[in-house]
């Protein structure tokens, strides 16, 4: 191969492989990637594992696989659209993941390892929608929408996320 590979087309907005992520690779690239430098059955590792395309490219050449992701929720997008649904592969009995909070303790420890993470993790526990400081939603850390009858537009609840024990509830009114 050369310096500069033009034979690979980026992603479309229609391709199958896409999974939402700006900055998505097509798996044939890390499969060159992958094949140029591993042979079957070595293990690949990638720490930044986003969206996972260099984990399902390791998967398809036969190649052993872990993913690190400091984003929950690049976690657990690779879990439930690229292992679950483009894979095929069953949580639990094909691969784990770890560092998703399913206990008390558990959560407690996201708290206090990375607060912000933690934040993201609690309001999508309840279903709600992250807020970003992008929306300047002013201290809020997500908002619920629910419809009411006779109601035409979507109504919003504001979620407000403590990992402390006392908790005002001043900052919400309004
Ligand atoms: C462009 S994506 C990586 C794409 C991925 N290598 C693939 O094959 O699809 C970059 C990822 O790095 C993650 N990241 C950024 N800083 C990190 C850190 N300090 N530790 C672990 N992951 C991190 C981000 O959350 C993001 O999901």
């Amino acid at each position: 191969m050369g310096n500069v590979w033009s034979d690979i087309p980026p992603i479309n907005s229609q391709a199958r492989e896409r999974v939402g992520y700006n900055t998505q690779k097509p798996v044939a690239l890390l499969e060159r990637i992958i094949k140029a430098s591993s042979n079957e059955g070595d293990v690949v590792f990638d720490p930044f594992c986003g969206c996972a395309t260099t984990l399902e490219a390791a998967h398809n050449l036969n190649r052993k696989w872990t993913g690190v992701d400091i984003a929950i929720h690049a976690v657990k997008r690779i879990a439930a659209i690229r292992l679950r649904d483009r894979l095929g592969l069953k949580e639990g009995t094909d691969f784990t993941i770890e560092g998703i909070p399913h206990t008390l303790e558990g959560a407690r420890d996201l708290w206090q390892r990375a607060p912000y993470h933690f934040q993201k993790w609690a309001v999508e526990q309840i279903d709600g929608f992250v807020t970003t400081w992008r929306t300047g939603d002013g201290g809020i850390d997500g908002r619920l929408y629910f419809a009411l009858p006779n109601t035409p537009t979507l109504q919003s609840m504001a979620i407000e996320v403590k990992g402390v024990q006392e908790v005002s509830i001043r900052d919400l009114r309004a």
